[in-house]
């Protein structure tokens, strides 16, 4: 608690002001990114899947028989499903998450609707080398499934760190699938993240919240604003919380003083292009064996395999 604490008045006092993306995710924000991923201006999850169900079939041969699913972030949607349901004699599926609970979730979930598939939930921080349980069945190959483009949330030098800990994972002949959102049209980007229905703004507002109530801290709800936009040279999405007044917030021992104008960034959401994507994964040690895209190249699923 104290570490987290100080690590939070840490981001907190820096020139440009951060507080990690973990924070989002209290009950209330968990709901709020479900609403997210349907609303109609958020194209990458309908995207996604909507690759998923074209191309399943050619996903799951390349996979191959008897293979194990391993799922950073605790699954038990649609696309996993999907998988699950079109792999051949899967070995097991591993969902692995911080989060026991999310990771409780998904076994009952998947395995209610998967009674022949080896559930073995794994509780561990995937930033970092893990290891992996031993199925039953003899796992012929090791597939690292990274949906959402949870990778585009991580800066550039995170985002390798994390690839190439996938690549540990994925073991000698094994391979990586992963969802990649592309560069567009900045105005299709800013849509997807400032949403009219104002559910973004209130998942970004819901941060502030959590942490009054889990640090005691007495940020005035009213007195920020969300902020997303697309920076086209860096390629990415800048979430900001805008102070909207000069004032100052209590975090534990720390007095924080917001200018007005001043922000925290809550996120980044990094837009690929293909040739971009494919130059980070070789830098992990993969080589990209296939990418399949919408019609209108906005988001991209990439079977990755190890060199
Ligand atoms: N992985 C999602 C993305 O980058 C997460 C996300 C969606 C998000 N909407 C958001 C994060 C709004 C912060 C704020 O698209």
């Amino acid at each position: 608690m104290s570490e987290e604490l100080d690590a939070l008045i840490a981001g907190l006092t820096q020139p440009q002001k951060t507080v990690s993306p973990k924070y989002f995710y209290d009950e209330t924000g968990s709901g709020l990114f479900d609403d997210i991923t349907t609303l109609p201006e958020y194209y990458l999850t309908d995207t996604e899947l909507a690759i998923m169900n074209t191309h399943v079939d050619e996903m799951t041969e390349l996979i191959g028989e008897q293979a194990s699913l391993i799922e950073f972030g605790a699954g038990s949607g649609m696309k996993t499903r999907l998988l699950l349901e079109h792999m051949h004699a899967p070995a097991a599926y591993v969902p692995v998450d911080i989060s026991e609970e999310h990771l409780l979730e998904s076994q009952q979930s998947i395995q209610a609707d998967f009674p022949n598939i080896e559930v073995i939930p794994v509780a561990a921080d995937f930033l970092h080398p893990f290891d992996l349980p031993n199925p039953r069945t003899m796992p012929r190959r090791n597939v690292v499934y990274f949906p959402g483009s949870t990778i585009g949330n991580f800066e550039r030098d995170d985002a390798l760190e994390l690839l190439r800990v996938m690549h540990t994972e994925a073991g000698e002949g094994g391979a990586l699938l992963i969802g990649v959102d592309l560069q567009k049209d900045a105005s299709v980007i800013d849509a997807a993240y400032n949403d009219s229905a104002g559910v973004t703004a209130a998942f970004n507002i819901n941060m502030l919240r959590h942490l009054n109530r889990e640090f005691g801290s007495n940020f005035e709800l009213d007195a920020f604003e969300h902020r997303a936009a697309y920076d086209v040279d860096e390629g990415r999405v800048v979430v900001e919380l805008v102070s909207s007044k000069r004032q100052t917030v209590r975090l534990g021992d720390a007095d924080i003083a917001f200018a007005k104008g001043e922000s925290i960034i809550t996120e980044y959401s990094h837009k690929h292009t293909l040739d971009g994507f494919a130059d980070m994964i070789s830098a992990a040690g993969f080589r990209v064996g296939r990418v399949w895209t919408d019609q209108k190249q906005w988001f991209s699923v990439q079977y990755c395999v190890r060199d």
